[in-house]
This record gives structure tokens, C-alpha cells and sequence, in this order.
């Protein structure tokens, strides 16, 4: 991974690859002749896999090439299979365009594809050869986008400990004081803190059998949000929510520990200044929630926050009982989190 303030554009200049590249920088990258995605849930499918082969196909790619990829998680899964399946995989490096995927989705290797109404059901993993982070890119994120990476950021360093959380919460503050304005060296700082904290994850556990399995915490009830909400809410802010959710779960057995009220301000605080809108299919909910690829044939396999700071996996029976807190915790989410209809 290397960092640096203006790095797109040089990237661009060295280029002897083909540009894979999300819909937003068309016109910085007119000239290049980029593929472009429209980066919509939607679009993350077999289908656009196969587009994008033909695509390159066209281009004259051949296996000794490689590919740069430019923009958020969605171009970033889209390219991470496509690389690895054309011609039976070519090299390819990363530009993430988003908060998110600079402080999360960038290192990890891992690649989520939508089928039918399941979020992430196809998957594999293959690492780009370099990822570029040029914090310049943050620039023309909206206030959502912002708020979504912080979530994702937050839960990272939650999981990794209670120091860490606490990091974390130091560096926010400067962001908080200023604004959340684009303070380039802050931001900086901040994603080599929470890239170093999610390093750790995938070092002891590069293929998500154990302690990085962690980093799913709030995903279960996130992904089955997502899709209630038909996409209207983006994947960070619907983690946000399932972080709150799955603590609500654990505050109906015993009392939370101070990281754990900690945590909930903090997801608060990211949350209810954007005023969210959006509808809640519950019936889409209960569906998605139940075909999570998680789940066992006999349990329900939730991450949910520890008393001593971090997460932990933890299997229910899939009872109707479960069901309900399931759906409980869900709705006390939002409605303390943001703005149900
Ligand atoms: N593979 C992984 O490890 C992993 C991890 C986390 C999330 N994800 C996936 O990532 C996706 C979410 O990704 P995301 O939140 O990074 O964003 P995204 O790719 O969904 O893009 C969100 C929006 O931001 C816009 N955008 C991108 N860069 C911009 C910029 N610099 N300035 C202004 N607008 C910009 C896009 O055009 C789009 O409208 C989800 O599908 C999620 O499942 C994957």
C-alpha cells in the first residue's frame, strides 16, 4: 500500500494497463478510454463480470497486462473477480475512491458478488499487486459517504481492541473539531491506523475462518437492511446501523460494558446529523436475513460485541424467538440511529 496526495495522477501517467474505473471520474479520465461502472448494488453481479471480460477483451488485454482499477467497494469487487477469472487471472492494482474503501475494503483481497437477493453470496480472493491511496479523492465525497467510511473504520478498530477503539476516537476528534473538513493529513493518519489495526486480521486470518471473522460485526443485520431497503441505504451507514442493532441484541441479556456505550454514542453521533429517510420492507428483511451465508443449517450466526471490547461470533437457534429480537433490535437501531418511515 502506498499513500500520497496527487499519486492518481501519476499512476495515470505511467499506465500500461487497462482502466477499470467508476462512472464519477469520466470525465478525468476521458482520453484513457476507461471501462466505466455505474456503481449501483445492482451492478455487482455475474453478468457485469462477464461485460467487463468482453470489455477488456476488446481492449486487447492479454495475461501478461494488468488492469488499474479506480473507484469505491463496488468497482473494487467487480475488478477483483474479473482480474482474477480473465485469462485465469492478471495482475491488477487498486486506486480506492472512497473513505471506505481506503480505510477498509482496499487490503483483504476479498472480492462479494450479488446473486438473486443475496448480497455477497459468490466470492473469492485475490489480492491487487499495489494499492494506491491518494487522499485527494476525498475531496468530492458527500457527508453520507464520509459518514459511511467512519463506520466501517470504527468497527475495525473496535473489534481490534479497546487501545485501539480508543486511537481511533483521538483521531476522530481532530476530524470532529474541524468539521469533518477535508483536513488531507488527518484523514491520512487515520487510515494508517485502521489499515495497520485490520492488517493484524489478516495476518492471523488471511481466509476469514477465525479471529478476522470478526470483522463482520454488524454485517448480518446490515446486509439484510440493505436489502430491505431496496439499496437506498449505503453499505457503511447499514453497518453503523447493525453495530447498533447487535448491541441492543446483547443490552436485552446484561448490562453493557463503558466501550460498549462508547461505541454506540460514537455510531450515534455518525448517524443522526444525516437525517436518513428510507423505507423498511420487514417481510424483505426477515428474507434476507435469513438466507445470510453465514447462518449453519441450525443456527444463526451473529457477530455481537463482548464485554471486554471486541466481537465475537455467536450462534442462535433459528426460532421464532430469535427472530423477534432479531427484529427488535433492528427496529430500536433506527429509530435511535437515524429516521424511520
Ligand atoms: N470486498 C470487500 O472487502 C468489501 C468490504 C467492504 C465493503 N465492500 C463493498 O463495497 C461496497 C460499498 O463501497 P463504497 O462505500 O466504497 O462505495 P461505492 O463503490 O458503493 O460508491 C458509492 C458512491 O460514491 C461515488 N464515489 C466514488 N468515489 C468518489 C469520489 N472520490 N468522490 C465522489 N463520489 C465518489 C460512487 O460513484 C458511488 O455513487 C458495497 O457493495 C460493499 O458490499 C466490499
Amino acid at each position: 500500500v502506498i499513500f500520497g496526495v496527487g499519486l492518481l495522477g501519476e499512476v495515470l501517467v505511467e499506465r500500461k494497463s487497462a482502466i477499470i474505473a467508476d462512472q464519477f471520474f469520466s470525465e478525468l479520465l476521458a482520453g484513457f478510454d476507461p471501462i466505466l461502472i455505474t456503481p449501483c448494488e445492482e451492478v455487482k453481479t455475474l453478468v457485469e463480470v462477464e461485460r467487463l471480460a468482453t470489455e477488456l477483451r476488446s481492449r486487447g488485454v492479454t495475461r501478461g497486462d494488468s488492469i488499474i482499477a479506480i473507484g469505491g467497494g463496488i468497482v473494487q469487487d467487480l475488478a477483483t473477480l474479473v482480474s482474477s477469472l480473465y485469462q485465469r487471472g492478471v495482475v491488477w492494482e487498486y486506486v480506492p475512491s472512497t473513505l471506505l474503501s481506503m480505510a477498509d475494503s482496499c487490503i483483504g483481497g476479498k472480492s462479494s458478488i450479488n446473486a438473486g437477493s443475496t448480497k455477497n453470496l459468490l466470492g473469492n480472493f485475490y489480492p491487487p499487486r499495489r494499492v494506491v491511496i491518494d487522499p485527494s479523492l476525498l475531496l468530492t465525497l458527500s457527508d453520507s459517504a464520509i459518514a459511511a467510511g467512519l463506520c466501517e473504520a470504527m468497527k475495525i478498530s473496535y473489534c481490534r481492541g479497546i487501545d485501539q477503539f480508543h486511537l481511533y476516537l483521538g483521531i476522530v476528534n481532530e476530524l470532529e473539531s474541524s468539521g469533518y473538513e477535508a483536513n488531507l493529513d488527518i484523514y491520512a493518519q487515520l487510515l494508517a491506523c485502521v489499515l495497520d489495526f485490520k492488517r493484524w486480521f489478516i495476518q492471523v486470518d488471511e481466509f476469514d475462518r477465525k479471529e478476522r471473522r470478526q470483522l463482520n460485526f454488524g454485517h448480518t443485520f446490515g446486509h439484510a437492511l440493505e436489502v430491505a431497503s431496496n439499496y437506498d441505504i449505503q453499505h457503511g451507514l447499514a453497518v453503523g446501523f447493525g453495530m447498533l442493532a447487535a448491541t441492543h441484541m446483547v443490552s436485552e441479556d446484561r448490562e453493557l460494558s463503558g466501550a460498549e456505550f462508547e461505541l454506540q454514542e460514537q455510531v450515534h453521533l455518525l448517524l443522526k446529523p444525516l437525517n436518513l429517510q428510507f423505507e423498511i420492507d420487514w417481510a424483505h428483511f426477515a428474507q434476507a436475513f435469513e438466507s445470510d451465508k453465514k447462518h449453519t443449517n441450525d443456527n444463526y450466526t451473529l457477530i455481537l460485541p463482548r464485554f471486554e471490547g471486541g466481537a465475537e461470533v455467536t450462534f442462535l437457534p433459528r426460532t421464532e424467538m430469535v427472530r423477534e429480537r432479531v427484529r427488535r433490535a433492528m427496529e430500536s437501531s433506527m429509530c435511535t440511529g437515524g429516521e424511520r418511515q
